[in-house]
C-alpha cells in the first residue's frame, strides 16, 4: 500500500527586498576636491574609466551598519508583507560591524524589536551576502527557520585610507536586505561557495584590537590587480557551477547581479559567460563598492525599477577578501 502522506518539498524563496543608502552623496569631483586638500591626486576621468564609478554614499558619523541594516530590513519586510515579529532568523553579512561583539545581527534584532530568534553575522567581506543567503537557504530547507531576514550592511568609509588613492575612491556605504521564506517551490535553485586563504593579504584590514589598543593598521589594503585577475576567473567558475547543479545553462539566466566592484570585472564576467551586457544589473556607477551590501542593494534597485520580476531566473555572484567567492542561482 502506498502512503498518501508525503512531506511537501521545502525550498526557500525571496519574498521581499529593501535597501538603504545614506543621504550624503559624493560625486567623483566632490571626492577629488576633498582628496586634493590632502595632496592626493585623482580625477573623475580616471575613476570612471578604470572602475565605472561616478558617485558613492557615505554614512553620517552617527550612523552605524546596524542603522543602515534596520532601514533596509524594514523596507524588505514591508515588501514581503510581514511584521518584524514574524521573523525567525536574522543573518547580517558585514565586515564593518558596530562592535567587536555582540554581532550586528543582534543589534539589528533589538532595533527591530524582535526577541528570541537566532541572529548572527557572516564575515566573508564582499562575498558576505551570497554566503549569508546560502546559510539561510540551508537553514530554511532543513526546517530550522521559515522566515529569515538576510542583510548586507557596510560603512566602508570608516576603514578607508584617504591617503591611498588606489582604494579610497572605490568604496561606499549602504545596506540591502531580503526576506527569505520557506516555499514548496524554489526559490533558490543552487548555491556554490569557495574560499582560498592563501590570498589573505591581497585584500585586508590587518589591524586588530588588543590590550585596549588597535594593533596593526586598521585601514583597508588592496592589491587591486591581483584581486582583479582572480575575480574574473572565479566569477565565471562559480556561475557555471551553480548552473550545472541546477541543470540550466547561461541562456536560462534573465539577470546577472554580480558584486558591484568594478564595471570592467562585470563586463569581463559577462563576456566569459557569453551574456549580453543588457542582462547585467549595474549600480556600481551610483553606489561604488559597498562590499557585502552591494548585491542586495543592486537586487532591490532592479526589483523596484521593474527589471527583475517574479519568475525571472537571477544569478547573484560575490567575490572579495579572504579570498572568497560564490554564487546563488534563483527563481525570483
Ligand atoms: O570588493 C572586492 C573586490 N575588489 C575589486 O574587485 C577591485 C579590483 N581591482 C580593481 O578594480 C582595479 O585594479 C583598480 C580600480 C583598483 C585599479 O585599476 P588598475 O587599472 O588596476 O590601475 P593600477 O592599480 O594598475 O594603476 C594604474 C595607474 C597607476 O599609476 P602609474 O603607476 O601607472 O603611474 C596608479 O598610481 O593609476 C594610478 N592610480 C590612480 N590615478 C588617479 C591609482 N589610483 C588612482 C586614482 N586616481 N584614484
Amino acid at each position: 500500500m502506498t502512503s498518501t502522506h508525503s512531506t511537501p518539498p521545502r525550498f526557500s524563496r525571496i519574498t521581499g527586498t529593501g535597501s538603504m543608502l545614506p543621504a550624503r552623496r559624493l560625486t567623483n569631483a566632490d571626492l577629488a576636491a576633498d582628496l586634493a586638500t590632502r595632496g592626493v591626486e585623482t580625477s573623475d576621468g580616471w575613476i570612471v574609466e578604470r572602475t565605472g564609478i561616478r558617485a558613492r554614499h557615505f554614512a553620517d558619523p552617527s550612523q552605524s551598519s546596524s542603522d543602515l541594516a534596520v532601514d533596509a530590513a524594514r523596507a524588505a519586510l514591508e515588501s514581503a508583507g510581514l511584521q518584524a515579529d514574524e521573523i525567525d532568523l536574522i543573518i547580517v553579512a558585514t565586515s564593518t560591524p558596530d562592535m567587536v561583539f555582540p554581532s550586528t545581527a543582534c543589534i539589528v534584532q533589538r532595533k527591530l524589536g524582535i526577541v528570541g530568534c537566532p541572529a548572527f553575522d557572516v564575515q566573508a567581506v564582499c562575498s558576505g551576502f551570497v554566503y549569508a543567503l546560502t546559510v539561510a537557504d540551508a537553514m530554511i530547507r532543513t526546517g530550522t527557520a521559515s522566515k529569515a531576514l538576510v542583510i548586507g550592511a557596510e560603512v566602508f568609509s570608516r576603514i578607508l585610507d584617504f591617503n591611498d588613492r588606489g582604494t579610497c575612491v572605490l568604496f561606499g556605504d549602504g545596506a540591502g536586505a531580503v526576506v527569505l521564506q520557506a516555499s514548496e517551490v524554489p526559490g533558490i535553485l543552487s548555491t556554490d561557495l569557495h574560499a582560498d586563504g592563501r590570498h589573505v593579504e591581497i585584500l585586508c584590514v590587518p589591524g586588530t584590537v588588543s590590550g585596549g589598543k588597535v594593533l596593526g593598521d586598521p585601514l583597508l589594503k588592496m592589491d587591486g590587480q591581483a584581486v582583479f585577475k582572480l575575480a574574473v576567473g572565479v566569477l565565471e567558475s562559480a556561475a557555471r557551477a551553480t548552473l550545472a547543479k541546477a541543470g540550466l545553462t547561461t541562456d536560462d539566466i534573465d539577470w546577472l547581479i554580480p558584486h558591484q566592484a568594478n564595471i570592467r570585472i562585470m563586463q569581463g564576467t559577462a563576456r566569459k559567460l557569453r551574456l549580453p551586457l543588457e542582462k547585467v544589473i549595474v549600480t556600481v556607477d551610483e553606489h561604488g563598492n559597498t562590499s557585502a551590501a552591494s548585491i542586495p542593494l543592486a537586487l532591490d534597485v532592479a526589483v523596484r525599477s521593474g527589471r527583475v520580476r517574479p519568475g525571472d531566473t537571477v544569478m547573484l555572484e560575490g567575490v572579495g577578501g579572504g579570498f572568497t567567492w560564490g554564487a546563488v542561482l534563483l527563481d525570483f
